[in-house]
């Protein structure tokens, strides 16, 4: 270790110490750094550390400018194309189906950073003037909260979800959310697949999954299910013919299990979008192809909420200033709606659409 590197980096990285009643694992803070000024070295660190630990909050960024924001997530992933997981704000606009039917708006000094939230921004939000954002909220569940539960503190996780188009770009690996005010929560992927059976891992190991195309558009008129792991079926998915035209390259057919640098194995299925599941048991059954949703969801729903559980939740310790940055291959994470009275929710979010695809523990095949 040569001795500027000592001088230079005064960043510490320290795990969360959760209690006793929980089982969660993730999470660490990070102290000493300064996004606005990241050296390679920190970069390389940081990126371990979103690996290890998840899910890092960031102490201290009160002054991150909006364009090293922007430029961090770029340097995470060098040679991606430089644009925002969800592509432009216009492509998002006019494909992003459920996700987008608020307006979003990026930031204008770096419009890959998109400005989301609820209630009114200001009369200059670094740009944005008069905005009144209508964000996630219990609206998109069947059975949210009644007005007076809601008011007297009762909410519902929003949408269990990985930041992913899972149409034409790829997942990011990174999303580093500026948490203004806001409330998140959180659950590790890796720690589900270590709920699941041997049987069931075997099986999960050796499956894949086919995403609709914007899937989001295809689901746009569904509603969610009251602890925000995926979606009521009650047959409002749009019909293939009521679609846009679409392009078979741009399908995307990921593996159930992603496997992470560490070498660890997530269960990683956004059972919202899924459209067909390819069932293997074991690596020389035959393929079993499930096409209907009602199957599909069973399936995932009975294994995904076993993580959904109080023990295993982490709501984030955040504070304004903190940048949240999560493994976005390896965590759910969740907004949590709260009433007007508490304040207007304002986020930051930066991510890139990722530079390659998710690997599984087995290959699966090329169509
Ligand atoms: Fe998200």
């Amino acid at each position: 270790m040569s001795p500027s590197r000592i001088s230079e980096s005064q960043m510490v990285i320290t795990p969360l110490k959760h209690a006793a009643d929980k089982k969660c694992k993730l999470g660490a803070t990070v102290t000493g750094l300064d996004l606005n000024n990241v050296s390679d070295e920190d970069l390389a660190t940081l990126k371990e550390a979103t690996h290890r630990y998840q899910l890092l909050m960031i102490k201290d960024q009160h002054d991150l400018d909006v364009k090293k924001h922007w430029e961090l997530v770029t340097r995470l992933d060098p040679t991606a194309h430089e644009v925002h997981g969800h592509g432009t704000v216009e492509q998002f606009a006019k494909t992003g189906g459920m996700l987008a039917k608020r307006t979003v708006h990026g930031i204008p000094a770096a419009p890959n950073v998109r400005l989301i939230g609820k209630g009114y921004q200001g009369d200059d939000h670094y740009g944005i003037k008069n905005f009144t954002a209508a964000g996630a909220s219990n609206d998109y569940h069947r059975y949210p909260p009644s007005e007076e539960a809601f008011a007297a503190g009762n909410t519902q996780f929003q949408r269990w979800h990985t930041d992913a188009p899972l149409y034409d770009r790829e997942p990011p690996h990174f999303t580093a959310l500026r948490a203004i005010k806001c409330q998140t929560a959180f659950v590790s992927t890796i720690q589900l697949y270590e709920l699941l059976s041997d049987e069931e891992k075997m099986l999960a190991d050796n499956s894949w999954v086919e995403y609709a195309p914007f899937p989001y558009m295809w689901i746009e008129n569904c509603k969610g299910r009251p602890n925000g792991l995926g979606l009521e079926t009650e047959g409002l998915e749009h019909k293939m013919d009521e679609m846009p035209e679409w392009e078979e390259k741009k399908i995307k057919r990921y593996p159930m299990v992603w496997v992470n640098p560490l070498g660890q194995k997530a269960l990683q299925v956004h059972g919202i979008a899924v459209r067909k599941m390819f069932l293997k048991d074991t690596p020389t059954s035959e393929v079993k192809i499930v096409d209907n949703v009602v199957e599909i969801r069973k399936l995932l729903h009975s294994w995904q909420e076993r993580i959904i559980r109080p023990e295993y939740v982490l709501s984030a310790p955040v504070e304004e200033g903190d940048v949240q940055m999560w493994d976005n291959w390896s965590v759910f994470h969740t907004a949590i709606d709260y009433p007007d009275q508490y304040g207007p929710r304002t986020m930051h979010q930066a991510n890139l659409a990722a530079s390659d695809s998710p690997v599984g523990p087995v290959p699966i095949p090329v169509f």
